[in-house]
């Protein structure tokens, strides 16, 4: 599905899960695997596009042509993106951020002691917001899991994080999704919406891109 839909377009995409550090030997992130995004960054390719992949840690090989940048946690994706972002027309968040961090990372390796302990998280920082929030924005499209009521999630994340576009996937049906080869997307925008319908996620990423493709201006 090759074609010059995005020839001359920048465009960037987080993907995979982050890492936040614990200890010097632990963390804690989820079960990303990244599959989607280097889809997306590979489609995005083979339609004309020159894209950079802020990566998380993820066993995929990098898509030929594509910018890759590597990074573990959620400060060290956001800090990545924006070093970058001013130049881009199209931002798609396809990372699974995790939201929290833990507040004091320990410098030595954490001794076990007592039978329980507690850790305290903060807040990571919102990068597909922090995108959104631009005074010169890119399009910018953010994914969203979710088990139920996709459409009222979908559209209420679409609003509060000001995005463009929303990509929504039920994480609730087997064999969509997370580490899964194939997903089926539900495309919400203002003014409309779209289903893409279970297929494998690189052809998702042409029909994704497509759209986005017929909404966007270029810089
Ligand atoms: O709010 P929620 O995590 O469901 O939103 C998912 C979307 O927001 C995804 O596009 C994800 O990449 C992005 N996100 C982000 N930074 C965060 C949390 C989510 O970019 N800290």
């Amino acid at each position: 599905q090759a074609s010059s839909a995005l020839q001359g377009v920048k465009l960037m995409l987080t993907a995979g899960p982050t890492r936040e550090a614990i200890d010097p030997v632990r963390y804690i992130s989820n079960h990303s695997s990244g599959k989607m995004g280097f889809a997306l960054a590979e489609a995005a390719v083979a339609m004309g596009a020159e894209v950079t992949l802020v990566s998380g840690p993820v066993t995929l090989a990098t898509p030929r042509g594509v910018s890759r940048i590597n990074v573990d946690s959620a400060e060290q994706m956001l800090t990545a993106v924006m070093q970058h972002i001013d130049q881009q027309d199209i931002f798609i968040g396809c990372a699974a951020v995790a939201d929290y961090r833990v507040a004091d990372v320990a410098a030595g390796k954490i001794k076990k002691s007592s039978e329980t302990m507690q850790l305290a998280l903060v807040r990571n920082p919102d990068i597909l917001a922090t995108v959104a929030a631009l005074e010169a924005r890119p399009f910018t499209v953010g994914f969203a899991a979710e088990t139920h009521d996709v459409e009222t999630y979908a559209r209420d994340k679409l609003k509060r994080k000001n995005l463009d576009m929303i990509a929504a996937n039920d994480v609730s049906v087997p064999g969509q999704g997370f580490n899964s080869d194939t997903n089926a997307l539900r495309v919400f925008w203002p003014q409309g919406n779209q289903d893409l319908p279970a297929t494998d996620k690189l052809s998702l990423a042409y029909q994704l891109l497509s759209l986005i493709s017929t909404k966007i201006t270029k810089k």
